[in-house]
C-alpha cells in the first residue's frame, strides 16, 4: 500500500483506511443514534483505551471474566466510527459499551442531548506519543512514523492519526464536572487501580463488593490481558500487526517517555506543551 492510501482525511484529520471510511464517519455523527443508557469509552489514542475496554465489560460482570474472555475486545465495546460500528452498535440492546477516539465536537449528534455516559481516560502525551511511534513501527496499516525527531514534531502539530492531542483534551476536559462525565488518568490507573475501580463502579452505578473489585484488578493487569487472546490482537494477521518487532501491549507503564527522550527534545516538548494548554487549568503532565 502506498502512503497516501494509508488514511483518509475527514474533517482535517487523518484516519486509518484500513478502519475507516467516509461513511463510518459520517455515520458516526449524523445517522448514530446515542441513547440514554450508552456508556463511550473516550480516548486520545494511545492512552489507556484497550485496558478500559477489559475494565467495563468487567464492571458489568462484576468480575466474571466470561466476557473478556470469549468475546474479542472490538466485539464486546465495539468502536462508533469504525466501518464495522453500524453493524455492531445499531441494533445492540442497552446497555450499549462503546469506544470511540472522537473529540468532542465530531460525536454523534444526538449524543448531545443525551444522558448518555463518559469514560474519559487520557494518559501523559509523551507516553502517548511514545506508544503511538512503537505501534506505527508495528501495524503496516499505519504510516512510517520516521525518526523519532520527526514524529515528535508530528505529534505536536496534530499531524497524526485522530488528530493533536491538545485539541483532543481541550475539547473534553471542559465537560470534567458534569454527572455524567468521568475523568480519569492512565497514571491514577497505574498507581491505584482498585480507587480507579471504585469510582468506576460508582459512576456506572454498579455496587461492586470487594472481592468483585479485586477480581477486575486482577483479570486487567497487564500481564494477565496480555495473555487474553480476546484482547491482545495477537488474532491480527501479522502482515498488519507485527509482534514480533513489539507486542500490541507493550510495556503498560507510566514514564516510558524517559527512556525515549533527549533532555533537548524534552524542553522542547514542554515548552510547546505549556503554551498550548494556556489557560486551561489542566494541572496534568505539565513536566
Ligand atoms: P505502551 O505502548 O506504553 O505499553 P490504547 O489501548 O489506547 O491503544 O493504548 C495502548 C497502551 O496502553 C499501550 O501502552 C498498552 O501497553 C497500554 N495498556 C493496555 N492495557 C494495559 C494494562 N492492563 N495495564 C497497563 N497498560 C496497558
Amino acid at each position: 500500500m502506498s502512503e497516501p492510501q494509508l488514511n483518509i482525511v475527514h474533517e482535517g484529520m487523518m484516519w486509518p483506511s484500513l478502519v475507516h471510511s467516509e461513511e463510518s464517519l459520517t455515520y458516526a455523527r449524523e445517522e448514530f443514534q446515542a441513547r440514554d443508557e450508552d456508556v463511550f469509552i473516550i480516548t486520545y489514542p494511545k492512552s489507556g483505551t484497550t485496558w478500559m475496554q477489559e475494565i467495563v465489560p468487567l464492571v458489568y460482570s462484576s468480575g466474571d471474566p466470561t466476557p473478556v474472555q470469549t468475546i474479542p475486545n472490538w466485539q464486546r465495546v465495539p468502536w462508533l466510527e469504525q466501518k464495522s460500528g453500524k453493524e455492531l452498535l445499531e441494533n445492540r440492546p442497552s446497555p450499549r459499551l462503546i469506544t470511540t477516539h472522537l473529540i468532542y465536537r465530531l460525536m454523534p449528534k444526538s449524543f448531545y442531548t443525551s444522558k448518555a455516559k463518559v469514560v474519559y481516560v487520557t494518559r501523559n502525551p509523551k507516553d502517548a506519543l511514545v506508544s503511538s511511534f512503537h505501534y506505527h513501527n508495528m501495524a503496516s496499516f499505519l504510516e512510517n512514523p520516521g525518526t523519532f525527531d520527526e514524529f515528535i514534531d508530528k505529534f505536536l502539530e496534530g499531524k497524526v492519526m485522530f488528530g493533536s492531542w491538545f485539541d483532543h483534551i481541550k475539547s473534553w476536559w471542559p465537560l470534567k464536572d458534569q454527572d455524567n462525565f468521568l475523568f480519569l488518568t492512565y497514571e491514577e490507573m497505574i498507581q491505584d487501580l482498585q480507587g480507579a475501580l471504585v469510582k468506576l463502579g460508582e459512576f456506572l452505578g454498579k455496587q461492586l463488593s470487594g472481592d468483585a473489585v479485586e477480581a477486575i484488578a486482577n483479570q486487567s493487569k497487564f500481564d494477565n490481558m496480555k495473555q487474553n487472546k480476546m484482547s491482545n490482537y495477537s488474532f491480527v494477521p501479522e502482515e498488519l500487526m507485527d509482534h514480533k518487532k513489539t507486542n500490541f501491549l507493550r510495556k503498560g507503564i507510566a514514564g516510558d517517555w524517559k527512556n525515549h527522550f533527549t533532555t533537548a527534545q524534552t524542553e522542547h516538548f514542554n515548552s510547546v506543551y505549556t503554551q498550548k494548554m494556556k489557560g486551561l487549568n489542566f494541572p496534568f503532565y505539565k513536566d
